[in-house]
């Protein structure tokens, strides 16, 4: 269903319905899997704390599509698609180690990046719109996602420590 964009409304639109599929695609599958694959006990825990986290957010796109009367729906786009393949790559191509856990992280910060951009851009539009009920559940997202950015970065502080070691003694 393609839809004719003649408005902000309609934008808005269309990154809420992005957002929806977005939140689903990673509880359903994106986030278990990389739970799976990772090795560092640190890193399945906080991957495990933002999958419970994405299960909120998914109830607080929930709360907006009743809020503002939009039809609740998804709408799938490449970008995600993509990340999480890259994703599944890191699981299949490198053996469980620090030097998969380092490529998870760097999927996962993807996919963050992606989500900051994608409930940043909504946050300003309910702004815009003058959709002030919306305006603070689309805000504790945003920050829950930078939250788990920067979790994601501070772990990478060590997991990459270790991945230059493994790769050191595998050379040896
Ligand atoms: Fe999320």
């Amino acid at each position: 269903m393609d839809m004719k964009i003649e408005g902000l409304q309609d934008l808005f639109e269309v990154e809420l319905k992005y957002a929806y599929d977005c939140e689903q695609k990673l509880v359903d599958k994106g986030l278990p899997e990389m739970i799976e694959a990772a090795q560092s006990p640190q890193l399945r825990t906080a991957l495990q704390q933002h999958l419970r986290e994405t299960h909120g957010q998914l109830s607080r796109l929930d709360q907006v599509f009743s809020a503002t009367g939009i039809e609740r729906d998804t709408k799938g786009n490449a970008i995600l698609k993509e990340i999480m393949s890259a994703a599944k790559d890191s699981a299949s191509h490198i053996d469980q180690s620090p030097l998969r856990d380092a490529a998870l992280i760097a999927n996962g910060n993807q996919v963050e990046h992606y989500e900051i951009a994608l409930y940043g851009t909504l946050v300003a539009f309910a702004n815009q719109l003058g959709l002030q009920n919306v305006v603070s559940l689309l805000e504790q997202s945003l920050k829950e996602e930078k939250e788990a950015d920067a979790k994601l970065n501070q772990l990478a502080q060590t997991i990459n420590v270790s991945a230059t070691q493994q790769s050191r003694s595998a050379r040896v």
